[in-house]
């Protein structure tokens, strides 16, 4: 009787939670409603219902059924409540106006269930192109518009933030998420995850940029131990996301599986506090990755507010700890603080009415010229590309031109209603496709896939790759006799829990792949005609030993739902190809700087500490030395003269442009340098450049890349003859390096030379500028340091 009485008069008290009462909600919150606010309500692995509280799907043990081995594997994150399959919830405190979030993946496109048990509704998202593909648009505005799209379906189906975009650094062509990355450069990966932040949260709901940080393999990932400098760190792994929290404020942001250093990332105090937050000024709340690290009053000293997807044994440490003095209720304070700063700002805080219709016709338009602008045309010889308007008979081989692939596996892929082949746009564009050959790939394909068990060991699923069907001298001769062209589609798919192979069938084409390139163009050449390759890919493949026979490459990347219309598009000239590389295609896979350390190496111990048999999705204890430092990329290629296959930044267009008057606003550096360029179009179609700003600076103390990008732009649609000024701006911060035995970042005096680039190598405009004495950018928190001394690659 007196506890219900209690009860009831603390409901009755219970301030209600808005925007302006935050402290005075958690000052009336009890220990355990604050410790089930830092842990998510669980994941649905059909566990027996739940107990009590608002923790309807809760996970009632650490280990999903099936585990690891489990063919397919467990589903990653899925809940079943509020939206069916979205990754996660927050914890809701009704008696405290505390309503719950919703957070679904992920970079690509919203991921939720398309179909709902008794409903015949649908809720179809739309797969937008993958993140590869969209930096190689180098067209922040398009990220932005892309973003917009994403963010208004977000609205439309109930979710308050999207657990993307992804943003590690593509250190290594294998890693098997690169797909849902941008770029191998810091700056460009920072300016387009930025853009991309800024499209979704202009909608009124959130985003999570992930992993945060060096998650950059996913073998071993939950237990591998990244060991790195921290001028690495700094320059190359940190760099972007600082760029994303300074540009656009994400509401979340996701620690990594990994440790740096010894340390999981999201038990780092150093990494989400002191830089996070106090270098950068991050403002919103840090959730674990799914399952991530081992210690939750660790966690929550670090700063990683909040635990995903939960566990209550996760709150039951964390009420312990506070009981046993151990973890300072003050500290669960401040996490809870800002997990509800981000609360009330979302969609189901403030009561949005959901719709559940977003515009998917407008953002099918949205996903189809994007793609467009990020395939990148790799080789165009004797202008075989366009295909000329009367050729329009065309033979197409390869398996994925039937069986197109949208986008990677794993967290990152999406529920479309529909995905365009290429065999289908091109039909949709006005080509006829030869049928015998058609019936039989489909065929071939069919027989291939069917009743074929699911990559076993492949934890989220995906399938092994169709080989390639044999097409013999014979047959490709008869192709090229009734056909105008060939089109050849070499397919690779990968994603998450998984690192691509150096071998044949992944990085480099199998025999049967060359042979088939090989053949038809023998074939279609001794009849004077045309072949074009398209790599329909996530990452990057070997092309150097292959490149010389077709006329053409177009490297189509993953382009979402309308991939096939996207190439399209390009083949026939609808779309002039304005993309270009944000990542460098080497020679051979050894030629990578990191190749002699990624993705690890398995340590033998097996302790408590490092990880071993800790349960679900815990791989072997590994660690990785970052000895490639700071050369990763073209930053290596370029400074130790080693020749890639088509460089960073490279890409071909149907037109031409000529750069010209390049202008510094001074010879000497003060506090920001201007720098302009008139980029022409001397072609004879209407087309936009991409124009790459390089900065070579004095080495003193530090070593330096021979230059590093610091500026980019695109140029609008320009008609033939038609001129646009460009301009840039260099920052005292474009001019610094990272410099640990002083925590800061440094610009050396001296003379430093501006390189206008079409690529990393086609430098076009060059200027040079003085800086008079060396300055001290800023002071950076001593943080992150390693244990050893990592003896990295010098020029
Ligand atoms: C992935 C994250 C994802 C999460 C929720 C994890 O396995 O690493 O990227 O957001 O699952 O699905």
């Amino acid at each position: 009787m007196a506890l219900s009485l209690t009860i009831s008069l603390m409901a009755q008290n219970a301030p209600q939670l808005t925007k302006s009462n935050i402290k005075q909600v958690i000052s009336a919150m009890t220990l355990e409603e604050k410790a089930n606010l830092v842990v998510g309500t669980g994941m649905n692995f059909q566990m027996p219902a739940p107990t009590s509280g608002d923790r309807p799907d809760s996970t009632r043990r650490q280990n999903p059924p099936g585990g690891q081995d489990r063919p397919g594997g467990p589903v990653v994150g899925s809940t079943e409540v509020l939206v069916n399959g979205a990754a996660g919830t927050t914890f809701g405190i009704p008696r405290l106006g505390i309503t719950r979030a919703v957070l679904s993946d992920g970079p690509a496109g919203l991921r939720i269930s398309p179909t709902r048990p008794d409903d015949d509704n649908t809720y179809y998202c739309t797969a937008f192109p993958v993140g590869t593909l969209l930096a190689s648009t180098w067209n922040t505005e398009l990220v932005n518009q892309v973003g917009q799209s994403m963010g208004s379906e977000m609205l439309a189906y109930g979710v308050d933030v999207i657990l993307g975009p992804g943003m590690n650094i593509q250190r290594n062509p294998l890693c098997g998420r690169n797909f849902e990355y941008y770029s191998e450069d810091p700056y460009v990966s920072g300016k387009m995850a930025a853009a991309m932040v800024n499209g979704v949260q202009s909608k009124g709901v959130g985003t999570s940029i992930k992993h945060f940080v060096a998650n950059n393999a996913e073998t071993n990932r939950n237990s591998l131990n990244v060991i790195a400098s921290e001028r690495a760190l700094r320059e190359i792994y940190l760099e972007g996301p600082r760029i994303a929290v300074e540009e656009a404020q994400p509401w979340t942001v996701m620690s990594s599986y990994n440790k740096i250093n010894g340390t999981y990332t999201s038990e780092r105090h150093d990494l989400l506090t002191s830089i996070l937050r106090d270098d950068w000024g991050f403002k919103g709340y840090v959730m674990t990755d799914w399952f991530g690290g081992s210690d939750p009053v660790a966690q929550m000293e670090a700063g990683n507010d909040i635990l995903m997807p939960g566990n209550p044994s996760q709150t039951e440490a964390i009420i312990n700890a506070v009981k046993a003095g151990e973890l300072d209720e003050k500290v669960l304070d401040q996490n809870v603080g800002r997990i509800l700063n981000i609360i009330v700002k979302g969609p189901r805080f403030n009561n949005v009415q959901f719709t559940n219709n977003p515009d998917l016709k407008a953002h099918a338009l949205v996903t189809r010229q994007s793609a467009t602008e990020g395939m990148v045309l790799l080789k165009n010889d004797s202008t075989a590309l366009p295909l000329p308007a009367e050729a329009k008979k065309l033979a197409v081989f390869g398996n994925t031109s039937y069986d197109i692939i949208v986008g990677g596996t794993g967290s990152g892929d999406v529920n479309e209603a529909y995905s365009v082949s290429l065999v289908e746009g091109l039909q949709n564009a006005g080509y006829s496709i030869n049928e015998n050959l058609q019936t039989a790939y489909d065929a071939y394909v069919a027989a291939v896939k069917e009743g074929r068990p699911r990559r076993r060991g492949f934890m989220f699923g995906g399938e092994a790759p169709v080989p390639e069907l044999f097409v013999n001298e014979s047959l490709a001769s008869s192709m090229a006799e009734v056909s105008d062209a060939a089109l050849i589609t070499i397919g690779r798919n990968s994603g998450e829990g998984r690192d691509r192979s150096s071998g044949e069938g992944d990085f480099q084409l199998t025999a049967s792949e060359k042979e088939l390139i090989n053949s038809v163009s023998a074939a279609f050449h001794a009849k004077g005609k045309r072949t074009i390759v398209i790599l329909n890919v996530g990452g990057v493949v070997e092309t150097a030993s292959w490149k010389s026979m077709p006329d053409a490459i177009l490297l189509a990347w993953q382009g979402g739902q309308e991939t096939g219309n996207s190439i399209a598009d390009i083949i026939s000239g609808k779309a002039n190809p304005s993309g270009k590389l944000a990542v460098t295609f080497p020679q051979k896979y050894a030629d990578v700087p990191s190749s002699a350390t990624f993705p690890g190496e398995e340590l033998p111990s097996e302790t408590p500490e490092n990880g071993r048999g800790r349960g679900f999705m815990r791989g072997a204890p590994a660690e990785d030395v970052y000895t490639d430092g700071i050369y990763v990329g073209y930053r290596y290629y370029e400074t130790f003269g080693v020749k890639p296959s088509y460089e960073f930044g490279y890409g071909l267009s149907y037109t031409t442009f000529e750069y010209s008057n390049l202008e510094l606003s001074a010879t000497r550096f003060r506090n920001i340098m201007t720098v302009n360029v008139d980029i022409k179009n001397t072609g004879n179609v209407a087309g936009k450049e991409v124009v790459e700003l390089y900065l070579s600076a004095p080495a003193k103390k530090l070593d330096k890349p021979s230059e590093e990008l610091k500026g980019f732009a695109k140029t609008r649609l320009l008609q033939p003859g038609e001129t646009q000024t460009l301009t840039f701006e260099l920052d005292k911060r474009s001019l610094a390096s990272f410099d640990p035995s002083v925590s800061a970042w440094i610009a050396d005096a001296g003379s430093y030379s501006v390189k206008i680039g079409a690529s990393s190598k086609d430098i076009r405009q060059t200027g040079n500028f003085e800086l008079a004495r060396d300055l001290t950018v800023k002071k950076e928190s001593r943080s992150l340091i390693p244990d050893r001394t990592i003896n990295e690659i010098k020029p």
